[in-house]
């Protein structure tokens, strides 16, 4: 049922502020008096002292649900102190890559029953490590054959491109931080900031939801580009590869989610007058070098669309005319569950222009079962 929407595509972005507060209900505590806030995730309560002691964290899971992970890796690294690091499924059972008994492994996936996941989840539990499942879907297979895990209890999520379940994935993964970071005190107060910008975070996706008919007008303007190129780094090196993903997915337009890091490198080749490149850079401990990628790119004419915190627009302008897109600003590791909205909402809008299927893109299918 879309109710008042013509796609499902556009229902699920529009209802992240409900999908994001049921994945959140009973698993944030506010406190009292005495008692410091907190967060309880049922299902892994009498596993993570296991977890706190695990030599490294491997995030597992493919498309969207890698890139989820992706963009909570910061968090989780800097609360939880363990090396945490990232795998494709296919890849990581492609090099039958090491997995040990001392690792805890964390299958992310929506569905619960992408086959390269779940070979990888085979993988992970023949060689002995923890593992754990991060999905939408109880009674999946990936739910049943973790030792462990959290549902994300987005809803059902019908359209092809995943939206809502990515916002969902990346808060349930940030819970996950502060669950396994729960017992330091010299983190504390940073924890309790998190906290308090979960609970307002639905807020402040109705609020980046306006920019519905702003990003209609970029859609416009981009509706016969070949490529767009999306720079971030940090904590929104995720946003680029899931903004490009759901661009080329839906819109059927090319697009590469790029590191900025790395764009001496190779990729600042590519840029002339022409090219559309949307540039991720928004306030965190990385906005200085951003503003300075910007430069460079103002220096070879970039063609720019900028995405910067509220009443930044004045100075990520510096040296050259860009299109900006402002976003709220919220605790730098939740900072890509606002700075998806836009691009989801760009990706739509260009696919509906474009006269292509949203719900249904060519060639693909929404629970990839078979390898
Ligand atoms: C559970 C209930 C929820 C209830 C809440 C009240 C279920 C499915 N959930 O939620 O309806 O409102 O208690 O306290 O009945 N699991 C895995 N792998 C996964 C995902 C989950 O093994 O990939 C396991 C968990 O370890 C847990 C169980 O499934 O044992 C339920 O997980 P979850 O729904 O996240 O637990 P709660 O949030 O406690
Ligand atoms: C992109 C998309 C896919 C899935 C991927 C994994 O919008 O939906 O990239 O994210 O096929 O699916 P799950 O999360 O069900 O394992």
């Amino acid at each position: 049922n879309k109710g008042k929407y013509e796609h499902y595509m556009q229902k699920e972005i529009h209802e992240q502020p409900e999908s994001l507060t049921t994945t959140m209900r009973g698993r944030l505590i506010r406190g009292g008096s005495c008692k410091a806030k907190s967060v309880l995730l049922g299902g892994l309560k009498d596993h993570l002292r296991t977890i706190r002691r695990s030599r490294r964290i491997v995030f597992i899971g493919c498309g969207t649900s890698y890139n989820a992970a992706l963009a909570a890796r910061p968090i989780l690294e800097e609360l939880s102190g363990i090396p945490v690091t990232m795998e494709i499924a296919s890849d990581l059972v492609d090099r039958q890559g090491p997995i040990y008994r001392e690792d805890t492994t964390v299958f992310v996936s929506q569905s619960g029953e992408t086959a390269d996941t779940l070979q990888a989840l085979e993988y992970a539990l023949e060689n002995g490590a923890l593992c754990v499942g991060i999905t939408n879907t109880v009674g999946s297979a990936i739910a049943r054959h973790t030792h462990c895990g959290v549902h994300i209890n987005a809803g059902c999520e019908i359209g092809v491109a995943s939206t809502k379940a990515y916002t969902s994935q990346i808060v349930v993964m940030a819970i996950l931080a502060l669950a396994i970071g729960d017992d330091t005190i010299s983190s504390q107060g940073r924890r309790e900031a998190i906290i308090d910008n979960l609970f307002d975070l639905p807020n402040k996706v109705k609020e980046v939801l306006k920019l519905d008919e702003e990003m209609k007008d970029l859609a416009k303007l981009l509706i016969a580009e070949q490529s767009l190129l999306v720079f971030g780094r940090g904590y929104n090196y995720a946003t680029a590869l899931e903004g490009a993903l759901k661009v080329k997915e839906v819109s059927l337009m090319h697009s590469e989610g790029i590191l900025a890091g790395e764009m001496k490198h190779g990729p600042l080749a590519l840029v002339d007058e022409t090219l559309p490149i949307v540039v991720i850079a928004t306030r965190d401990a990385c906005f200085s070098k951003q503003q300075s990628v910007i430069q460079q790119l103002h220096a070879r004419k970039g063609r720019l669309i900028v995405m910067c915190s509220k009443g930044d627009a004045a100075s990520v302008s510096v040296g050259g005319s860009c299109r900006v897109v402002e976003v709220p600003v919220v605790e730098d590791c939740l900072q890509p569950v606002i700075n998806i909205v836009p691009l989801q909402l760009l990706a739509y809008h260009l696919t509906v222009l474009r006269g292509y299927n949203v719900d249904q893109p060519r060639n693909l299918a929404k629970s990839v079962t078979t390898q």
